[in-house]
């Protein structure tokens, strides 16, 4: 019976097959151990010369490493390892030989194995990253669902910005001339919650923004739900009950694929609610405490700025420095408006603050989360998009979410691959996605 290797543990003592890949083999005399693979996991087989046919014997000498193999055998627990199974094989059959295989156990350098990243997948770290990519978003979808959330897809050509009009992607659109790249659903979702109340659209979205720093990928996932009749505190109710739900079933869920990844377990089990909420007025005192500067590129280098100026957006160092007391996500709400997109609500009792909430990962993994209350006033949302220098009839249909029926509405957007980073402990975000583009990188 073809049984695929996760679920190897239900059948000790029982005849299997198993359809994959050669990882490795090691030969000791009349016996022989290959590794096999099956993209479910990975399992040690033991060959005996006395108890495999002498064509059997021969054909697993000519195996070379990704050789796609057909393997039978019975399931045996491993003599001293819990929880770890072997092989002991009958039969095999050669699918097909592998030629010489280019990524091999010894270190690779990180643009040979990006320039090999149809190949690089296989290997059992970015495997594990995948399949915890893959536990996340569908934890996400059961989030959603769970809570009421219609999924609502937003398009992806779209004919205005949504955050800032220097990262837009565009492309030639017959005749009605550009249209850009999604940098984000959310204006779409807003005329969906409207709609249907709460809804998340969750998909890819582009930023033509040259950073080459590890957290920064042009094409990215964002899952982005929005909620009428929310405030900003409702949001950020709901930011810590999704995270935690998120969190907490990954690494009840994903366990061995942590493990893979070396990742401290302990360390997200503290993510659990109420997450620390602080405002941008007290990340700013944090960072005047630990005097961490602001760092401006001047024509002849750098230049630090001391104390940390009111008003500036943190890079980096700042989201590290703030998180660095806390073990859990840190949201920071209350922002200087003009550093914010033309869509956030001012705050009523300071007009120069949005309503908005960054939320930052424990252990320096920065931004996951930007969020925030919308403008909900016409009249004030028109100023924006005038001081923003938006195109005013590109917008006309997003004012007439003002116009009929407007309501006081909130939402965020959460980075998927920032999201994997953090969990999967990734020292950069080109492991996060199968394909990451990136300014430098579109192949493979
Ligand atoms: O903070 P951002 O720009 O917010 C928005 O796009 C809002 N419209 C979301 C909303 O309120 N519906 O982006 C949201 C998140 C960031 O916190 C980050 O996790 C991720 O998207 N992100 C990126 N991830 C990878 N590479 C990039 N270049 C990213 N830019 C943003
Ligand atoms: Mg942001």
């Amino acid at each position: 019976m073809w049984v695929y290797i996760e679920k190897i543990s239900e059948y000790v003592e029982k005849e299997v097959t198993i359809k994959g890949w050669l990882y490795n083999i090691r030969s000791a005399g009349k016996l022989m151990f290959p590794i096999l693979r099956d993209g479910t996991g990975m399992i040690q087989g033991v060959v005996s010369k006395k108890d495999v046919t002498e064509k059997v014997w021969e054909s697993f000498g000519k195996l070379t490493q990704e050789s796609s193999v057909i393997v039978t055998g019975k399931v045996s627990k491993h003599p001293k390892k819990e929880n770890v199974y072997e092989l002991q094989i009958s039969d095999m059959e050669i699918v097909s030989i592998s030629e010489p295989y280019p990524i091999t156990p010894k270190e690779h350098g990180i643009d040979f194995l990006a320039d090999k990243r149809h190949l690089w997948i296989r290997s059992p770290r970015q495997a594990a990253i995948l399949r915890v990519r893959n536990e996340i978003i569908q934890s996400i979808r059961e989030y959603m669902y769970n809570n009421g959330f219609i999924l609502f897809d937003t398009p992806i050509f779209t004919p205005n910005a949504c955050e800032g009009t220097s990262t837009l992607f565009s492309t030639d659109y017959f005749d009605l001339g550009k249209a850009y790249l999604s940098q984000s659903g959310q204006l779409y979702a807003e005329s969906g919650a409207m709609a249907l109340g709460k809804v998340y659209t969750l998909g890819p979205t582009f930023r033509a923004e040259n950073s080459m720093t590890r957290r920064h990928i042009t094409e990215f996932w964002m899952m982005e739900p929005e909620m009428a009749y929310f405030d900003l505190d409702d949001d950020m109710n709901m930011i810590e009950d999704f995270l935690e739900y998120v969190v907490q079933r990954v690494i009840k869920n994903k366990r061995a694929e942590l493990e893979i990844l070396e990742r401290d377990v302990t360390k997200l089990e503290k993510v659990k609610k109420p997450f620390p909420r602080i405002t941008y007025n007290e990340a700013v005192e944090i960072l005047r405490q630990k005097d961490v500067p602001l760092i401006k590129k001047t024509a002849n280098g750098e230049e630090q700025i001391r104390p940390f100026p009111w008003g500036e957006d943190f890079g980096a160092p700042h989201e590290e420095a703030i998180v660095e007391n806390y073990d859990k996500p840190v949201m920071v709400h209350r922002w200087p408006a003009h550093a914010k997109a033309f869509y956030m609500k001012r705050d009523p009792e300071n007009p120069d603050i949005a309503l908005g909430v960054d939320v930052l990962a424990p252990e320096g993994f920065g931004e996951i989360i930007g969020g925030s209350q919308r403008e909900d006033n016409l009249d004030y949302l028109l100023e924006r998009i005038k001081e923003h220098e938006l195109p005013e009839s590109e917008f006309q249909w997003y004012l007439d979410l003002r116009r009929y029926g407007s309501v006081p509405h909130s939402g965020f957007g959460l980075g998927i691959e920032r999201l994997v980073s953090w969990i999967c402990n990734l020292e950069h975000i080109r492991e996060a996605i199968p394909y990451a583009r990136r300014p430098n990188r579109i192949r493979p």
